[in-house]
């Protein structure tokens, strides 16, 4: 039995003690994914190739330390329980003394490097099968810049830029593939891109371009965080793959390369106004407006997407209320300031932010 033969045997072996141990537990890992804000996806759940490729190591890992975990506590708990003070009689004799044990140094040394080097092995695979997948033609190419605290999403080829919300399309049900090909830049610190059931973490490091992929293997909201730690709201740095139909997806394409409209509601004129008059402008990006900038979340079509602030807060009328109230109220630290606006001021821009579809 080789290797590979072996680590599908645990993989086996460790997916029945956890089914088993799931067992009573509700449903979680067969439902669909969550729409939930912050929970954390479930990584024995994949929805895509990359994720089910490591699916298996995975098993292997965790069964591996599992066994080390059980042998280790369990000497240890037979020798507390053998060389115990049996009654206050009982005379604390000490043990005879020795000195180094060739075979004993010799297996502590040899069992945990073949340990390792099996790990490593697999391991390995397992990344070069992930990292020289071969892209078809028409993969989607997208580009995802990581600032403190969102996501910053280039649809290169299709003249989109969105942020936090990342929509791919899905297979054809006629078998056609249509992997999304990531390339992962960094405008400030370091993040980690991962969307657990969609893929392994890949890092977003300045003046570095890394790549990953994902294949969602069906229609879903797939929840994701920033995995490496980038200050103080790394933790609300989340982000979400929104897979869709081919059909749907062309859908989102055609509204997101629309221009949005001029608003004719008489509040939300004020707003538009509001938000040139303010400073606005000078973080956010609207196209075709001369609101140019780049330091926050292009808002060009804001109000087609389902949270604010990265994930922090569901996008209603009220929250984003909240937001332009007090940016930190939500998400304490981020770099938003609180514009001290008036409630008018505030009633005007909901409004117009809510015409950006
Ligand atoms: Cu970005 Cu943690």
């Amino acid at each position: 039995m080789d290797c590979l033969q072996a680590s599908h045997l645990c993989g086996s072996f460790l997916r029945l003690i956890l089914a088993v141990g799931a067992w009573g537990l509700p449903a979680q890992a067969v439902s669909p994914p969550s729409p939930a804000l912050t929970k954390v996806a479930n990584i024995f759940n994949p929805h895509s190739g990359p994720a089910e490729l490591i699916l298996e190591p995975t098993y292997l890992v965790l069964l591996v330390s599992l066994g080390i975990f059980l042998i280790v506590t369990g000497l240890l708990v037979y020798i507390v329980i053998k060389f115990r003070q049996r009654s206050p009689e009982d005379p604390l004799t000490e043990p005879p003394q020795i000195y180094g044990s060739y075979n004993i140094e010799l297996a502590w040394t040899v069992i945990p490097c073949l340990v390792v080097f099996v790990l490593v092995l697999v391991s390995a695979r397992t990344i070069v099968e992930i990292q020289d997948a071969p892209m078809p033609e028409n993969a989607l190419k997208i580009r995802v810049v990581g600032h403190q605290w969102w996501w910053e999403v280039h649809y290169p080829d299709l003249g989109i830029v969105t942020a936090n919300e990342i929509h791919v399309p899905t297979g054809s049900e006629d078998g056609t593939r249509r992997p999304t090909h990531i390339t992962l830049e960094s405008a400030d610190v370091i993040h980690s891109f991962w969307v657990p059931q969609l893929a392994g973490k890949t890092d977003l490091v300045p003046n570095r371009i890394n790549h990953t992929w994902i294949e969602p293997v069906s229609p879903g909201v797939f929840l994701g965080n920033c995995a490496e730690y980038c200050g103080t709201q790394h933790a609300n740095m989340l982000l979400r793959v929104i897979a869709q139909s081919p059909e749907d997806f062309a859908q989102w394409v055609v509204t997101q390369q629309k221009a949005p409209s001029i608003p004719t509601e008489p509040l939300a004129t004020q707003g538009r106004r509001n938000f040139y008059a303010l400073s606005c402008v000078n973080c956010h990006k609207i196209e075709s407006t001369p609101a140019e900038g780049v330091f926050g979340p292009d808002l060009t079509k804001f109000a087609t997407r389902q949270t604010l602030g990265s994930g922090v807060a569901p996008r209603t009328p009220e929250t984003l209320r909240a937001w332009l109230a007090n940016p930190a109220s939500l998400k304490p630290g981020c770099y938003m300031p609180d514009m001290q606006l008036s409630p008018q001021q505030i009633d005007a821009l909901v409004a117009y932010l809510e015409t950006l579809n």
